[in-house]
């Protein structure tokens, strides 16, 4: 049975890395023959232009139909695309790892992952008005706190080292104590530490390295991996994976970027190595690591976008990585 794989390259920069990453998909499939059926669906603004709504009934089907979606940054949409398919398929996982590439220019050395909490926080779109007063409600539940943490530690027993568990218990005295709580009940017998949002921005800067596996919440995570990828090296370099108990979505970490779109200048590596995540879930490591090394050496060898000091464009990139497969 092949996997069903659907592909929404989304808008601004998206439907350029994800060409690019589909040359990567399309030459590992073949070599390491991997059975994919690849569909492709409309999503995002794009799609809200021209069928007024940014996930389209002819998207969400694919998308209900699919074993797992490979797809590019969302423009001004993105929560309705986005978090309405991690939400959906309960993707509750979001793992961002962070890891500098031989090469390319960082701030520090950084090798970390992160486990976002996915699905609930501030993301649930709980907002309210009441005249000049807004409200958002921040969920944080006992089930979808152990689920995450369950995740954490899994990648903790692989890497073998620490989980830093990071929130603002100081203020959120209920919400965030909940989630430290759990999460350190269900990480018990692992080596644990925890560590304030704002210090852990300040320690991701300063001393990257003390970090190994990262557990926080979702809006904690979402703007910890933007800081994080910058200091790998750049956002154009972060892959990720939404994982769920029988779904996924992969996708790079950075957004549509409008404007550079169309210019052929978007490194196509975070799509590219979001590709590679897409293997190594579906238990083909073997091409997840085809594809990193390929990334490595087109690097080495100067193919590069010029964010990371190179002259070559998108689809030169990801027609270069292709070859090396
Ligand atoms: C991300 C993005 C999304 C998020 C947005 C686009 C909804 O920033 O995947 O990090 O906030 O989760
Ligand atoms: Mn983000």
């Amino acid at each position: 049975m092949p996997y069903k794989v659907l592909v929404i390259p989304g808008d601004g920069v998206g439907p350029e890395v994800v060409e690019a990453a589909l040359y990567v998909i399309k030459a590992a499939a073949s070599k390491y023959g991997v059975d994919l059926e690849i569909k492709t669906a409309e999503a995002g603004d794009a799609a809200l232009r021209k069928y007024g709504t940014a996930m389209p009934p002819e998207a969400l089907k694919l998308a209900d139909e699919a074993d797992v979606i490979f797809k590019g940054p969302i423009g001004e949409s993105a929560y309705d695309v986005t978090s309405l398919i991690r939400m959906r398929y309960l993707l509750y996982a979001n793992i961002r790892p962070v890891k500098n590439l031989p090469g390319v220019p960082a701030v520090k050395e950084i090798d970390c992952v992160f486990v976002r909490e996915n699905v609930e926080d501030v993301y649930v779109g709980a907002e309210y008005r009441v005249g000049d007063v807004t409200i958002a409600l921040k969920v944080i539940t006992e089930k979808g706190t152990r689920r995450v943490a369950r995740v954490a530690r899994k990648y903790a027993e692989m890497r073998g080292r620490r989980v830093t568990i990071v929130h603002k218990a100081n203020v959120l005295r209920v919400v965030d104590a909940f989630f430290r709580d759990v999460a350190m009940e269900e990480l018990r017998g692992l080596e644990v530490d925890q560590m304030y949002v704002d210090a852990a921005a300040m320690e991701l800067v300063r001393n990257p390295k003390r970090f190994d596996v990262v557990l926080t919440t979702n809006q904690y995570g979402d703007i910890l991996t933007d800081l994080a990828a910058q200091v790998a090296g750049g956002i154009g370099l972060a892959p990720s994976g939404n994982i769920g108990d029988s779904k996924a979505m992969f996708e790079p970490v950075h957004g549509a970027a409008f404007d550079i779109a169309g210019k052929g200048i978007a490194n196509p590596i975070a799509t590219i190595l979001s590709a590679a995540m897409m293997f190594e879930w579906m238990g083909r490591k073997d091409v997840a690591n085809a594809i990193r090394v390929a990334v490595e050496k087109s690097i080495e060898k100067g193919i590069k976008t010029p964010d990371i000091g190179g002259d070559k464009s998108t689809i030169e990139v990801g027609k270069f990585i292709a070859s090396i497969i």
